[in-house]
């Protein structure tokens, strides 16, 4: 079984007993809720590293006031039992007056493509509260490499930019999205459909899948996304954003060209919201 640390003086303790023998860090940051997704994570970060530590920490910055902090699944006692049989070293899993005691006041503040549009422009709190709560981890922990999904590929381009300008040491590496048979990315919010939703899902990927390959075939970018939204609409979901951009960079492109291209998703069925990406 993992140690667990939920105070920042445990916390260095355990880490002063990892470190020793010159041991690799990889730290995997998690909001619980885990599922095969952060198994996956967590697989790759044992793969890279000597100890791999993971976090879980349901971050309130990073949720506006009308979104799901209150009701997003909290499963400590099953994420420790998976994490357990992982065999991860250490668990850190702090309250919010350690990561924000009173009087905090602080924010890491990250801009560029990387962060223009997107997620940024339906949750624009969002970015704020991930670079802020990951910078402090990153800070607390230390690690050699940090594993974030391809899921959030946003989040993964953001971090990665953080990381880098604030010279934190850290590696950034990302990880293939997990899928469920269907295709459905995996996801703690999954919870939220219901059955008709659920079975309406895969066809968010299914559509990726389709505007992919359209533009690899040489359709046009706005013709290729115009389909794609009319696939996904048709399914039942209300699109937020459907979007060719840069794979590195997160840059707008005009032509495939000017690639390697990712195709990004945000959509919502019912009141859940579900996003997605892939490469082109
Ligand atoms: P959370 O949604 O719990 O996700 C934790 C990590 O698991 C993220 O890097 C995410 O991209 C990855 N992940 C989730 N579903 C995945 C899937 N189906 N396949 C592969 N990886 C997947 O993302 C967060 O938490 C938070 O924003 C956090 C980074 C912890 C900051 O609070």
């Amino acid at each position: 079984t993992p140690i667990v640390a939920r105070t920042l003086p445990a916390l260095r303790r355990a880490l002063d007993t990892l470190r020793a023998r010159k041991a690799t860090v990889a730290l995997v940051p998690t909001m619980g809720a885990l599922h095969e997704g952060h198994l996956s994570l967590v697989r790759q970060a044992k793969r890279r590293a000597s100890k791999v530590v993971v976090s879980i920490f349901v971050n309130p910055t990073q949720f506006a006031p009308n979104e799901d902090f209150g009701s997003y699944p909290r499963t400590w006692k099953a994420d420790l039992a998976k994490l357990a049989a992982e065999n991860v070293d250490l668990v850190w899993g702090p309250d919010a007056k350690t990561m924000y005691p009173p009087g905090f006041a602080s924010k890491i503040l990250t801009e560029g493509p990387a962060l223009a549009g997107l997620e940024d422009r339906f949750r624009p709190h969002f970015f704020g509260g991930v670079t802020t709560v990951v910078g402090k981890l990153f800070t607390q922990v230390r690690p050699d490499i940090a594993i974030f999904g391809e899921k959030d590929f946003q989040q993964l381009r953001v971090v990665t930019q953080m990381a880098r300008d604030l010279d934190l040491g850290v590696k950034v590496i990302g990880i293939a999205t997990s899928r469920e048979r269907d295709g459905l990315a995996r996801s703690s919010r999954n919870v939220y459909l219901s059955d008709e939703e659920r079975r309406a899902a895969p066809a968010l990927y299914r559509s990726l899948k389709e505007t992919a390959g359209r533009l690899r075939d040489g359709d046009k970018i706005k013709a290729a996304l115009a389909g794609g939204a009319k696939l996904i609409t048709a399914a039942g979901f209300e699109l937020d954003y459907l979007e060719a951009r840069h794979a590195e960079t997160l840059a707008p492109i005009r032509s495939v060209a000017d690639g390697p291209v990712r195709l990004l998703v945000a959509a919502r069925i019912g009141t859940t919201r579900l996003i997605d990406n892939i490469a082109v």
